[in-house]
């Protein structure tokens, strides 16, 4: 099977951030296309070179995942404190600050990212850009009074730094978009976000708003994949850049069901 340029360079950033994780560690596995693939990488180690971690998964489909494979999965409340998070994201800056949620399980993932000593970001080149907001911001929020909330949203935006204002609830098909939590999302199209620190903590002090995609100073590194097999390493804190390149070799475990 032929896999899509996109999908060659989120594949070679996650085979290369699966590279990070050691015997032994607490590893707080994302959720999304790209982490997927990372969770089928960590566990080709698993089972080829005797890998023997801990997972922690963000979403129910991302533990549904990883016991397929064969990771030891357990609770962040087991695990408490974490080596290491690795995960996707919709949009990165060169801060590494991230809008995370297109799959509406920013919750746990911010969460998870924030109980490890180091958060990594894998990437196809696609989710660079020079100012945050282009995609949807996602906001999860108590379904208890979602439309008073989604108004309370709108008219905060107003204040805002902002380019658009407009807040739509996320659905799936004919209903509502429901999380892992039981909650909804609402998805604010901002187009371009001036203060995206300001933003995120002037959102959740909203009441009914539970948790903005917005991921500010968490992200210390990211791995961003291209579908010629180069990835590209930039670490914030140590204000590094590297290269490398993954060999794309066919696998048949690995791409099995895809
Ligand atoms: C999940 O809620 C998101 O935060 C994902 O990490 C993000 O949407 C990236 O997903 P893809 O890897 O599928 O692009």
């Amino acid at each position: 099977m032929e896999l899509s340029p996109i999908d060659k360079a989120k594949f070679v950033a996650a085979k290369r951030a699966a590279e990070f994780v050691e015997s032994g560690m607490r590893v707080g596995l994302g959720t999304g296309s790209t982490a997927a693939w990372l969770v089928r990488c960590l566990g080709e180690r698993v089972r080829e070179d005797g890998l023997r971690f801990r997972g922690v998964p963000t979403s129910a489909r991302t533990a549904a995942l990883a016991r397929d494979v064969g990771i030891e999965v357990v609770s962040l409340d087991e695990a408490r404190w974490l080596d290491l998070t690795i995960d996707g994201a919709d949009e990165f800056d060169s801060d590494l600050n991230l809008i995370k949620g297109g799959g509406g399980a920013h919750l746990q993932e911010k969460i998870v990212a924030t109980a490890s000593d180091q958060m990594v970001v894998i990437a196809d080149a696609a989710k660079e850009v020079e100012h945050l907001g282009a995609f949807p911001l996602p906001l999860e929020i108590l379904p208890f009074g979602w439309q008073t909330t989604q108004a309370l949203v709108e008219e905060t935006l107003i204040s805002m730094d902002v380019m658009g204002r407009q807040a739509s609830l996320r659905m799936n098909t004919d209903r509502p978009f429901v999380t892992d939590e039981g909650n909804y999302i609402l998805d604010l199209h901002l187009g371009r976000i001036g203060h995206a620190r300001q933003l995120a903590m002037v959102l959740n002090q909203i009441p009914g708003v539970v948790e903005n995609g917005l991921f500010i100073d968490i992200c210390d590194k990211v791995v961003i994949g291209f579908g010629d097999g180069r990835v590209e390493l930039r670490d914030i804190n140590a204000g590094t850049v590297s290269s490398d390149r993954i060999e794309f070799v066919e696998d048949v475990n690995l791409f099995k069901d895809i």
